[in-house]
């Protein structure tokens, strides 16, 4: 088989060398890609990143299969364009992808199905907005709709700064057109989860649980990034919390999916908080976490590309997906200066002694080199029978790794 991977980063490095696993495969193409799959076994990148390009290599190259990475590919209607091209993707149909591409969309499909989440408003002016930010408790949570590169969501802790975000996101028009209508929701506390699942719009199979780690600092302080590292199980997510997931959240988000006859076969990624009251659905995106690929694919058993297409004949019922009896820890390595301005362009040395799985998220590959290019430039991804061992692993490798200005957590896994 040919496969496609549509994407540039960490996610869709993780995504290409677990389909190079497979017997079935002879080659994957990554397009655009990066310095990683540039040099990744059965790997090549493709210089491209659009639509209508994609379509065109997929037609030349006689591609079996796209896997689709990022969400804006999807919310752009990728899938719609390649099926009706009688080309063979996995990932939901535009409808489908505003579970991710639309915060009231998907709040009010949760709340039609009864999926557990907090309580709402959807809000496209500031002064009823202001109104109802006089009855709430604080802190409350503002998020735009739309897409906002993981910046769309503030947790205002009073009155006066919440008023203010409201007016940052609608007036001001911070995020150019994906906050000009906003939700505003009950502020929940507790450890997070992110749960990867895979359906053929039938059935839903959970994949092994994930937790994330969204700070820039250690003890989860300073601002957002777009994920400092994970851990695979999740120790928060009990067989206990488990059940209740697959119960109020995962269940009812499949018959939703079914009810709503959204043309969805791919991954629902379920990012949920475990509370005092139970587990809550936080939010969907329509596609594999990054960096929770990165950790969570390496302990994956099953042939990723043969489950990928039972799902596509909508076979899925006859799956069950086998796992690593392990842990992992996937720790990044990112540029100075992330989440802001970082400079770029250094080589990255990786040592012999390196022993772990290194994907490559921010960097290109030239004479053989890899240069940093992005402000994510790699994960170093260990896996060992306890999450100890694998943490240790892991931390031992980021010695192994360098280039100028790299930083990460010290604190990924630790569980207090
Ligand atoms: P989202 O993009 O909706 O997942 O939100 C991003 C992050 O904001 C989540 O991972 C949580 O840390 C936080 N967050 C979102 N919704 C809530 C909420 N209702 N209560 C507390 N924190 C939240
Ligand atoms: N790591 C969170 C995300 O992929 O959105």
């Amino acid at each position: 088989m040919k496969v496609l991977v549509l994407g540039s980063g960490g996610r869709e490095h993780a995504i290409a060398y677990k389909c190079a696993e497979s017997s079935k495969v002879e080659k994957v193409y990554v397009a655009p890609g990066n310095g990683g799959t540039a040099i990744e076994n059965k790997c090549e990148n493709v210089n491209i990143s659009k639509i209508d390009e994609f379509v065109a290599f997929a037609k030349k190259e006689a591609i079996d299969l796209t896997i689709v990475g990022p969400e804006v590919y999807l919310v752009e209607g990728v899938v719609d364009t390649f099926k009706k091209e009688g080309l063979k993707i996995f990932g939901p149909g535009k409808i489908g992808a505003q579970l991710e591409g639309s915060k009231s969309f998907s709040k009010d499909f949760m709340k039609k199905y009864n999926v557990k989440t907090a309580a709402y408003e959807v809000f496209t002016e500031v002064e009823p907005a202001i109104e109802y930010l006089k009855t709430v408790d604080y802190p409350i949570v503002i998020k735009a709709d739309g897409l906002a590169a993981g910046k769309g969501v503030v947790i205002s802790e009073t009155y006066e700064d919440a008023v203010s975000t409201v007016k940052s996101f609608i007036v001001d028009d911070v995020f150019k057109g994906a906050g000009q209508k906003i939700v505003i929701e009950e502020f929940l506390t507790g450890p997070e989860a992110s749960i990867l699942a895979i359906t053929d719009g039938k059935t839903m199979l959970p994949f092994i649980s994930s937790k994330d780690h969204k700070k820039i600092h250690e003890g989860e302080t300073g601002p957002n990034t777009g994920g400092m590292g994970v851990i695979a199980p999740n120790p928060y997510f009990t067989k206990e919390v488990e059940e209740d997931f697959i119960k109020n959240i995962m269940n009812p988000t499949l018959e939703g999916i079914r009810e709503e006859g959204f043309d969805f076969t791919g991954i629902v990624f379920f990012g949920v908080m475990i509370t005092q009251k139970g587990v809550y659905a936080l939010e969907y995106n329509v596609r594999m976490g990054d960096p929770e690929t990165q950790a969570v694919l390496p302990l994956m058993d099953s042939d990723l590309v043969e489950v990928i297409e039972k799902a596509l004949d909508g076979k899925l019922s006859e799956v069950t997906l086998e796992w690593k009896n392990g842990h992992s820890c996937c720790i990044t390595g990112a540029s100075k200066g992330y989440p802001a301005s970082y400079p770029t362009g250094f080589k990255i040395t990786v040592n012999d002694k390196f022993a772990s799985k290194l994907f490559i998220a921010g960097a290109k590959e030239e004479d053989g080199e890899l240069l940093t290019t992005g402000g994510r430039v790699l994960n170093v991804v260990a896996i060992d029978s306890t999450l100890e061992d694998a943490r240790a692993k892991a931390y031992n490798d980021m010695k192994n790794v360098d280039f100028e200005g790299l930083y990460y957590r010290k604190d990924i896994g630790e569980i207090k």
